[in-house]
Parts: structure tokens; C-alpha cells; sequence
């Protein structure tokens, strides 16, 4: 397990979208998972999983394969918890 987690608003999700030398990141029920180490382990491929990246996932996800235990599979690439745009502290 990561020792913490950051609060991630929104806007500092968006800017996490795997371009400009920056990791990609989505959000997945309420956590934040660094989605750029599993890219070239995810089945359905690169872009399929990267477009999610910057964004709230759950309805490509879900859409796909609600069945697939992401909070498991990406267990050590949780980096935070979404919370609202106002309540950074970064
Ligand atoms: C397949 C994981 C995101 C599109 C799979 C499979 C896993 C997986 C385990 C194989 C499922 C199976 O064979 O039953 C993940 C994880 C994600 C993620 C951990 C975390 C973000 C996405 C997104 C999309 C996507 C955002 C599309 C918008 C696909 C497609 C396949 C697939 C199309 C089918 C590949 C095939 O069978 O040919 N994914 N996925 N995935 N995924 Fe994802």
C-alpha cells in the first residue's frame, strides 16, 4: 500500500491525462489510481485504458467490463481519493 493518499480535485485530475511527460491518472469509485505502469499489461490495450486518463473512469469501465476487481488489480498504483474542487490541500 502506498504510506498515504493525496486529495485530488477535479481539475488537478485533468491534468493528469498522460501527456506532456506526465503520468496518466483516473478515478475509480472515489480513488485515484496511476494508470500509466499498468499500461502495457491492460488486455484491451493502450488506447482503450488511456481514455480514461485524466477523468473519472467508471463509466468507460463499467461500460466494458464492470466485473474486472480494479481496486485490486491496481492496489499499488492508488495515489489518492477525490474530493471536491475547493478542498485541496496540494
Ligand atoms: C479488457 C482491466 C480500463 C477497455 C480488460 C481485462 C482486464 C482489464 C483485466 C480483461 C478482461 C477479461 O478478459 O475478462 C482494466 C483495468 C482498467 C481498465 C484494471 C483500469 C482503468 C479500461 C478502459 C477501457 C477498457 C477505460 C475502455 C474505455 C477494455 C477492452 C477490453 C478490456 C476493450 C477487452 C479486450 C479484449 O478482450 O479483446 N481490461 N481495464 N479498459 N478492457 Fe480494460
Amino acid at each position: 500500500d502506498a504510506p498515504y493518499l493525496l486529495r485530488v480535485t477535479p481539475s488537478q485530475l485533468k491534468l493528469m491525462n498522460g501527456r506532456k511527460g506526465r503520468d496518466a491518472w483516473t478515478a475509480l469509485g472515489g480513488m485515484v489510481y496511476n494508470i500509466s505502469p499498468y499500461v502495457p499489461f491492460h488486455p484491451g490495450g493502450k488506447g482503450e485504458l488511456l481514455r480514461c486518463a485524466g477523468k473519472d473512469g467508471n463509466k468507460l469501465f463499467n461500460d466494458v467490463h464492470s466485473w474486472v476487481n480494479y481496486d485490486n488489480m491496481l492496489s499499488a498504483c492508488r495515489v489518492g481519493i477525490m474530493v471536491e474542487e475547493h478542498a485541496s490541500t496540494t
